[in-house]
């Protein structure tokens, strides 16, 4: 069967609600938290994506029973030093670098060595990032190229805190970090950038002992060894990163309207909104609530009358790094240039997505100027498109596969987007909830 998509026409407008499903950093910090837990843990609307099955397999390999039924899974624990260990275990973070990083946090002192392993895409990425702080706890890494997958953990006994400071804004690593520091006597301090905040909001949730200090851009976290977890029974909210595409459709369209359900607005996520209501869209919050430290609502997005280009203030480059694809897309179809950098981190993700976006936007008409951390989008509120499209060879990343589904139902133009199946990695019902909006091919 093939993998790819085609798409021949442009949507039409819609008046929709829809919902969408489960966080995907909150999905894999639950799941990695709850096997550290002595007894059962249950979470509804756990996102059952690649990754998150990726880390349900990682803490199985490591002996802990999970029991997925419909939309609850159950994870059941041993405590926080409960972990089984086998001799000679591969741990397959798959396409996750979330659960690749995140995981040796937790495997500090493994009494074993584990090797970890991903697809073509994580094989590419680096894992240096987090080897180095965690090597300064005492364990030590083989890693390929020194500085890649696939990589082994030689855990110690021996575990001493460290003094972190995080430059990079990366809650992977920030949150690798916090994990290693929950398994070591003393305090550890972190000094990071600002970035998405679930790990503190989980471990606080928990009465563990962290205090986090928050400050314009840094925040400073300290963490000392914990001894117990307590159940970690979960409700987990929509994920706004696969709303995103739902929200950029609705604003490049015209007289539509749509209502996405209980979505997490943590505002160390919510960079997308502030960004596009800045260019003018027509984005609101509604029936806000606050959830075991999470915030949610329902957003209603609606067409907007015209957008204009920005020049994106950097301070919110962490909270949308997830969302550039699509936000560049409303920047093509905006009046004015638009200015976007200090993104040099958009290019260390699935796929280097800074050099694919502009390649997308060539590719559609679109004026660009970009350098290894910046772009320029000049852009055309009449933008229309009547040519092929074929989108391929770009790592499957699930993003782009999904941005440049986005980009066809609001510009036109004949499209061929290959590895479809790349949705699977965060949003496997992505197309399905596209049908309840009209018929794509
Ligand atoms: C994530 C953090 C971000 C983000 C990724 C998910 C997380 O990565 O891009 O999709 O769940 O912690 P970095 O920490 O590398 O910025």
């Amino acid at each position: 069967m093939s993998d790819s998509i085609v798409i021949k026409n442009k949507i039409q407008n819609f008046n929709k609600k829809i919902e969408i499903s489960g966080d995907k950093s909150i999905s894999i910090r639950w799941v990695l938290l709850s096997s550290l837990v002595k007894g059962v843990s249950t979470a509804k609307n756990l996102l059952k994506s690649e990754d998150v099955m990726a880390a349900i397999n990682a803490i199985k390999k490591l002996g802990i029973k999970v029991n997925i039924h419909k939309n609850i899974c159950k994870i059941t624990g041993r405590g926080i030093n409960g972990y089984k260990y086998k001799k000679n275990i591969i741990i397959n973070a798959q396409n996750s670098g979330t659960l690749g990083r995140l995981i040796l946090g937790l495997l500090i002192n493994t009494p074993y060595p584990i090797k970890l392993i991903g697809d073509k895409s994580l094989s590419k990425r680096d894992f240096k990032r987090i080897t180095d702080p965690l090597s300064k706890f005492g364990a030590k890494f083989v890693l390929k190229n020194k500085k890649n997958l696939p990589l082994t953990i030689h855990g110690s006994k021996n575990l001493k805190p460290i003094t972190y400071k995080e430059n990079r804004g990366s809650a992977q690593c920030k949150s690798s970090v916090i994990f290693a520091g929950m398994r070591t006597e003393g305090q550890t301090k972190i000094k990071a950038k600002k970035s998405r905040n679930h790990t503190e909001l989980l471990v606080k949730y928990l009465n563990l002992p962290i205090t986090v200090k928050l400050n314009k851009s840094y925040d400073y976290i300290k963490i000392n060894k914990i001894h117990k977890v307590k159940k970690l029974n979960y409700n987990i909210p929509s994920d706004i990163s696969s709303s995103a595409f739902f929200i950029v459709l609705t604003t490049l369209l015209n007289d539509s309207r749509l209502i996405i359900k209980n979505v997490n607005i943590n505002p160390s996520r919510t960079g997308i909104i502030t960004i596009l209501k800045k260019m003018g869209a027509n984005i609101k919050f509604k029936n806000k609530k606050n959830y075991k430290g999470e915030q949610i609502a329902d957003i209603l997005i609606k067409s907007p009358k015209s957008l204009k280009g920005i020049n994106c203030p950097t301070k919110l480059n962490s909270s949308a790094i997830d969302e550039f694809l699509v936000i560049f897309l409303v920047a093509a179809k905006a009046k004015g240039i638009s200015y976007f950098k200090n993104l040099k981190e958009l290019n260390e993700k699935e796929s280097p997505r800074l050099e694919w976006a502009e390649k997308i936007l060539k590719k559609i008409g679109v004026k660009t100027l970009a350098t290894n951390d910046s772009i320029k989008i000049y852009g055309n509120p009449k933008l229309k498109i009547n040519k092929k499209i074929i989108i391929k060879n770009y790592l499957k990343d699930h993003r782009i596969f999904m941005a440049s589904v986005i980009a066809a139902l609001s510009f036109g133009g004949n499209w061929q987007i290959h590895d479809k199946s790349s949705i699977k990695t965060s949003f496997k019902d992505f197309l399905k909830i596209l049908h309840k909006l009209k018929n794509v091919k």
